[in-house]
């Protein structure tokens, strides 16, 4: 076998969430000899495209539209349109030397082949699993599949790996823990010194001191948290910079609700999704993260971080595998609305310590998640998965 194994890369999404982020990186260093293929079709596939990757869509509406949550009853229903998916994975499989599943529907799909294609299977896991995240049957067939057919897990943080080894009981040391990696540099290109122009050049107030949240429109993400924050921190703006990317968009239409009836809808800006990332967070005075639930991982604080930014993050998940409370950011406690507003307070008064975490978020952000790291990890572990 070459050095380089061939492989199968598969993920559910078109869209561009953190899960797809990652996979654009690793799909994009190793084109010469393999694959993604995608069960939606979406951005996703153009951006692939254009770091060289070749891309398949093989989409079934019925099987991408089975939620987290779904019943027993409502998996039975769409049995066939499963079994098409699972027989067209394997025949592409089989022309590969590792299945690499990205997402928890390529988990199921891919792995649920197993016996058809009889390669290697591993799986990236992105998610924690818990019921805060996942319907019980879910939680059920990722633990048999798991169990059963999948070769190798390499979790993106050390709180996705607990909750895995907690539902499957697998060894601890059989899941390797493979940080994403972010690419500072991207960040280094953005001239961040006239931040007037800066902020004009994105629509954006000038002289405004702004508070930076990225991410998809989702309840569990926490939007709804800063905005009660600002309803604490006049003169304080909110940049809500991301899209509901799987049908939240009824909470998306709440959060322009709750900014009027909280009456700090001029103090608000809603960016919709924005590709320009370090361009938009090397914009704030503050980068946020305010997720309800634990943050498996949370790309966007570690892009915060490389932008120099001070970054107050809520602490459960990977997050605090990520920011140490004071010394390279801000913990506050998940939902804290009062803790997440002393907090911008804090930094808001005291520009020398926000730019202090700043310095050396900067340097964690370049030595603990480089991209170098992240790829070289990741194909060492696909290079044990194909031996
Ligand atoms: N993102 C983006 N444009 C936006 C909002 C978010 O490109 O308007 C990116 C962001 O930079 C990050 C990813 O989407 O890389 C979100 O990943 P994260 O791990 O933070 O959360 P997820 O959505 O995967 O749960
Ligand atoms: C998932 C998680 C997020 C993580 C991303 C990349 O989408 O929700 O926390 O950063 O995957 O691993």
């Amino acid at each position: 076998m070459p050095s380089v194994p061939s492989v199968l890369f598969v993920d559910q999404s078109g869209q561009l969430g953190g899960a797809e982020f990652a996979l654009l990186q690793l799909a994009g260093s190793c084109t010469a000899r393999s694959e993604v293929l995608l069960l939606s079709d979406g951005p996703f596939r153009a951006r692939l495209e254009a770091h060289g990757a070749r891309v398949q869509v093989i989409n079934d509406a019925r099987v991408a539209g089975i939620a987290r949550q779904a019943s027993g009853l409502n998996c039975l229903r769409v049995v066939p349109g499963i079994l098409r998916q699972v027989r067209a994975i394997a025949a592409h499989a089989r022309t590969f030397d590792v299945l690499f599943l990205n997402t928890q529907k390529a988990l199921v799909l891919g792995a649920l082949g197993k016996l058809l294609h009889r390669k290697p299977v591993i799986w990236y896991q992105h998610d924690i699993l818990t019921r805060e995240h996942f319907g019980r049957v879910q939680l059920s067939v990722i633990k048999w599949l798991v169990r059963f057919a999948v070769d190798h897990v390499v979790a993106n943080s050390q709180a996705s790996k607990r909750s895995l080894i907690a539902l499957t009981g697998i060894a601890a040391d059989s899941v390797p823990v493979i940080y994403n990696g972010i690419d500072a540099d991207a960040f280094k290109r953005i001239d961040g010194s006239d931040m007037a122009a800066l902020r004009r050049q994105l629509g954006l107030p000038e002289h405004a001191w702004l508070a930076g949240l990225f991410g998809r429109l989702a309840p569990w993400k926490g939007q709804h948290i800063a905005l009660e924050a600002m309803a604490r921190l006049p003169g304080v703006h909110l940049v809500l910079v991301g899209a509901p990317l799987f049908g939240e968009d009824a909470y998306a239409q709440r959060l322009h609700e709750q900014a009027e009836a909280l009456g700090v809808a001029d103090r608000v800006h809603f960016a919709g999704f924005q590709d320009d990332v370090p361009a938009w967070m090397k914009a704030m005075d503050v980068v946020l993260h305010t997720s309800t639930e634990p943050e498996p991982f949370g790309r966007v604080i570690v892009e915060g971080m490389a932008a120099a930014r001070p970054v107050i993050a809520a602490a459960a998940g990977g997050v605090t595998e990520i920011v140490r409370h004071q010394r390279n950011g801000w913990l506050v406690k998940p939902g804290d609305v009062a803790a997440l507003a002393d907090a911008i307070g804090a930094l808001r008064t005291d520009p020398a310590m926000a730019q202090r975490l700043a310095d050396q978020a900067l340097v964690d952000a370049q030595t603990e998640f480089s991209v170098d790291q992240y790829l070289q990890r990741m194909m060492q572990a696909i290079g044990r998965a194909a031996r």
